[in-house]
């Protein structure tokens, strides 16, 4: 006697019975780019991330609106300011190029659910997350109050959901404070939790212009050969107020979304980031492999690991060619 583990595989009916995990549309957030310009219709693709784009606001709104016919539910923004200045203060403007994404696609989707991503670094002439002294030093805690000014002025502009991406240490609590003291006791906070300092960023800082002009982010993200850290790192987020943790990147990283979704109660995201896509895009575009399938593997062993939630720039496409 030995164990007949094809006995469960030999149909398709009964695999799909047996199937552990599913991946949901419902379970997907939608990354775009939106650019300050005067230009209507503008649309520059992104070189290095093949099928994705910045947008001008009405391209933007155009664009969402066929995902949302093909049953979009969720998007994430991110803001390519017109200019950049030390204290990135585009990025707390009340009339920023994400705050008026913002006023636009919620007052033509309601029920879309927008989240936007609560950092500096697209909006700081030195590309770092955080303020800079004139030594180069990335400042914690002076950059705590203009994070939550701009989680403030996304949740005014009506976002649904703030997702904190800079890794300063206590942002969560500073911005939990401000949505509550204004009137937003309950806007959720989506934090950044594990983030490392990765490689695979790389498209994105093309895509978003964000790039540091000196030096890296390794002062604030985190170090990819650790776990453990990863695992404080979540704990502080809950404790500050997190109510969605997530991990990124996530392929690389499918230990630490296992570890979170063991260790804690609250829902776990994850992101599946530039370089990832990139990767099966440039693959596929040489006719190394299936494009189609590799999405859904990439995106189900993430599920699998235990997100439930994941940011990924192929939802767009697995809306429009109903894979799900
Ligand atoms: C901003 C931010 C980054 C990403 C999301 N928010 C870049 C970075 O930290 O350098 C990366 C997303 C991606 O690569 O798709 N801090």
């Amino acid at each position: 006697m030995f164990f007949r583990g094809r006995r469960l595989r030999t149909s398709a009916v009964l695999r799909d019975m047996v199937q552990e995990t599913r991946l949901a549309t419902q379970n997907l957030i939608m990354p775009y780019f939106v650019t300050e310009t005067d230009d209507p219709g503008f649309e520059k693709p992104i070189s290095s991330m093949p099928g994705q784009s910045q947008y001008s606001l009405d391209k933007l709104e155009a664009r969402v609106a066929q995902a949302v016919d093909a049953g979009l539910t969720s998007c994430l923004l991110f803001g390519i300011p017109a200019s950049k200045d030390p204290a990135g203060s585009g990025a707390y403007a009340e009339n920023g190029i994400v705050q008026q994404a913002v006023r636009r696609l919620k007052q033509r989707f309601p029920t879309l659910f927008v989240v936007t991503d609560v950092c500096l670094c697209e909006y700081t002439s030195h590309g770092h997350c955080g303020l800079v002294t004139p030594s180069g030093r990335v400042q914690n805690d002076a950059t705590l109050p203009l994070l939550a000014d701009v989680a403030l002025s996304h949740v005014r502009a009506g976002a649904d959901m703030v997702a904190p991406s800079d890794m300063m240490d206590g942002r969560v609590a500073a911005i939990r404070d401000a949505l509550d003291d204004n009137g937003f006791k309950e806007l959720p906070i989506m934090a950044y939790s594990v983030k490392y300092a990765s490689s695979f960023y790389g498209p994105f800082r093309e895509a978003a212009e964000s790039a540091p002009q000196f030096g890296d982010r390794k002062t604030y993200q985190m170090n990819p050969a650790n776990r453990l850290e990863g695992l404080r790192e979540a704990q502080a987020d809950v404790d500050e107020g997190a109510d969605i943790i997530m991990v990124k990147p996530a392929g690389p990283y499918l230990d630490l979304i296992r570890d979170l979704r063991n260790t804690f109660d609250v829902p776990v995201a994850a992101y599946q980031v530039s370089g990832e896509y990139s990767m099966i895009k440039a693959a596929a575009g040489n006719g190394w492999l299936d494009e189609t399938q590799a999405v859904l593997e990439s995106l189900i062993g993430i599920r699998r690991a235990g997100a439930d939630l994941i940011l990924t720039y192929f939802t767009e496409d697995i809306l429009h060619k109903r894979l799900l």
